[in-house]
C-alpha cells in the first residue's frame, strides 16, 4: 500500500519537483497539497502549486492555500532565488482547476479524516500551516505518522550565515511543531546540498522528452542562474524534493536521532537550528536529523516519477 501523503510547499522550483516526486512515486499516495507564504507571496504560491499539478497531469488532489505570513514576523520572499512570482523561468500555463475552497489546515484535517492510516506530511516551506495545525486541532495529532522537513542544518545557513530559509522565514512555527511532540524529521541544508543540478541531471531530465520535464529543464536553468549570482553556486542544490525522496524510498537518505531546537531570539542567528549531534546539551532527544543522500539514487527517482508524468 502506498504511503498517503499530504505536501505542504511553497513552490517555488524545488517545491515544484517535490510535488512530481510525491505525485510521480509508486510508493506514494499524494492526498493533498497545501500551501504557505515563503519562496513568494501566498497568492503567487498557491497559483504555482495549481500550474505545475495541471501541467504533469496530476489530477484529484485538492490545492488549498494556508498561511500567508509567518506567524509573528514579516514575509520576505526569496526572489533573490525564485523570482518575483516565485516561479521564474518559464512561462506559466493558466491553470483550469479552481483551488480547493477549505483553508489549508481544514483541507490537512479532513484529509487525515478521511484516511484509514495515519498519514505522512512533508513540508517544503516555512511551517507556519503546520503550526496552525497544531494549534487548532490537537486532537487530530494521531492522525499524522511523522512530519518530514525540508528546513534547517545542522550547520552553516544560506539566508543569513547561520539560519536556512524555511527556518528562518517563520522559526516560531518550527519552534511550535517541534514542541507539538509529533514524529519529526529534519532534512536541512547539510544533506540538500548533495543534490546539485548538474549539467549531467538537466541532460538526463530533457532526455525524458515529456511536458512535464521540459517545464523543469526551464526551472532548472533559472535556478542554476539565481543560485550561481546569490550564493556562488551554477549547480543549485535541489532542496525539497530529496524530503519526499526520504518517505519514498526509506534508506535512500540517512538520519540520526537528536535533539534540534531552534533560534528565535539571536540577534545575529534567528532561525538557526540548533542540532545538539554530540548530545552535549543532555536534552531529551526530538526528531531525527538527515545526514547522509545516496545522491545518484535520489536522481534516478525524480527521473522516474517525471517519466511517469505528462
Ligand atoms: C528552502 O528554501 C526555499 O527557497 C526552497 O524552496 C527550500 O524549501 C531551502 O533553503
Ligand atoms: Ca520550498
Amino acid at each position: 500500500m502506498p504511503t498517503p501523503v499530504i505536501l505542504d510547499c511553497d513552490p517555488g522550483h524545488d517545491d515544484v519537483f517535490a510535488i512530481w516526486l510525491a505525485a510521480g512515486h509508486p510508493a506514494l499516495d499524494l492526498r493533498a497539497i497545501t500551501t504557505v507564504g515563503g519562496n513568494g507571496r501566498l497568492e503567487h504560491t498557491t497559483y504555482n502549486a495549481r500550474v505545475v499539478t495541471e501541467l504533469a497531469g496530476i489530477a484529484g488532489v485538492p490545492i488549498s492555500a494556508g498561511a500567508g505570513a509567518p506567524l509573528v514576523r514579516t514575509l520576505a520572499p526569496a526572489d533573490w532565488i525564485h523570482g518575483a512570482n516565485a516561479l521564474g523561468g518559464p512561462v506559466l500555463p493558466e491553470p483550469v482547476v479552481a483551488a480547493d475552497r477549505r483553508p489549508a489546515i481544514d483541507l490537512i484535517r479532513d484529509t487525515i479524516d478521511d484516511s484509514a492510516e495515519p498519514v505522512t506530511i512533508v513540508a517544503t516551506g516555512p511551517l507556519t500551516n503546520l503550526a496552525l495545525f497544531v494549534r487548532a486541532y490537537p486532537d487530530r495529532l494521531p492522525g499524522i505518522r511523522e512530519i518530514v522537513w525540508m528546513g534547517g542544518s545542522t550547520g552553516r545557513g544560506n539566508v543569513t550565515p547561520y539560519a536556512e530559509f524555511n527556518a528562518w522565514c517563520d522559526p516560531e512555527a518550527a519552534s511550535i511543531v517541534l514542541a507539538g511532540g509529533l514524529p519529526f524529521t529534519m532534512v536541512g541544508l547539510n544533506v540538500t546540498h548533495q543534490a546539485l543540478v548538474t549539467p549531467d541531471v538537466i541532460t538526463r531530465i530533457d532526455a525524458i522528452g515529456n511536458k512535464t520535464a521540459a517545464f523543469g529543464v526551464e526551472l532548472l536553468n533559472f535556478f542554476n542562474a539565481t543560485y550561481e549570482a546569490d550564493q556562488g553556486m551554477p549547480e543549485g542544490p535541489l532542496h525539497d524534493p530529496v524530503a519526499v525522496a526520504l518517505v519514498a524510498q526509506p534508506g535512500l537518505v540517512t538520519t540520526v536521532r537528536t535533539r534540534i531546537d531552534v533560534e528565535l531570539h539571536g540577534a545575529e542567528t534567528a532561525g538557526a537550528t540548533s542540532v545538539d549531534l554530540i548530545d552535549k546539551l543532555k536534552r531529551p532527544p526530538n526528531a531525527h536529523v538527515a545526514t547522509g543522500l545516496d545522491v545518484e539514487q535520489f536522481w534516478r527517482l525524480v527521473e522516474n516519477a517525471i517519466r511517469r508524468l505528462s
